[in-house]
């Protein structure tokens, strides 16, 4: 009768399965690596998100009702703003290189500047109290609200808070690095 409490042997035969599977593991991870990679590449370095600080060109507390003022984008170091919704051309996490600070029936909006068609920069117009695209002329209601197409969708917001100064907004972005 075999003692059960005596230590088993390793056969040859268990050493060599346990050898081959582990070289076998190590050529499946070697071979996968490289494509995981490729599917969560590692953000390039100097990429950092987080709020980026504007200076207003005019408080939001000087903002008259119905009125906006545009900010762009830091250059240096070259700086993108991240769409918190969207939907057309435009989508969360998309970037937005500008946007406008709006005041419109006593509340504070903050849109990326990209029309949700084919992405070009709207403007103000001041007088019909909207944004108008110079591409294909969409206009949008000063609440961000499609008012002609071809747009099918509103413009995306930005995520934002009150920076330190009055004057300053804190908008949620990417340093680029590059
Ligand atoms: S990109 Fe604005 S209407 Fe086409």
């Amino acid at each position: 009768m075999a003692d059960a409490a005596a230590p088993r042997r390793i056969t040859r035969r268990t050493f060599l399965g346990w050898w081959l599977a582990s070289l076998m593991t190590a050529t499946v991870i070697t071979g996968l690596l490289p494509i995981l990679v490729f599917f969560w590449p590692a953000p390039p370095k100097g990429q950092k998100k987080g709020p980026i600080n504007i200076a207003l060109q005019t408080p939001i507390n000087q903002l008259q009702d119905g009125d906006a003022v545009k900010f762009d984008a830091p250059r240096n170091p070259n700086s993108a703003f991240i769409m918190a919704d969207g939907g057309g051309d435009n989508a969360s996490g998309e970037l937005a290189f500008g946007g406008f600070v709006v005041k419109n029936q006593g509340k504070v909006s903050v849109f990326a500047i990209n029309c949700s068609h084919l992405g070009c920069s709207v403007a103000l117009n001041k007088d019909a109290r909207t944004f108008d695209c110079p591409c294909h002329g969409s206009r949008f209601h000063l609440d961000g609200t499609v008012l002609r197409g071809p747009a099918p969708v509103p413009l995306s917001h930005l995520a934002w808070k009150q920076g330190a100064n009055p004057g300053d907004i804190q908008v949620e972005g990417i340093v680029l690095g590059f």
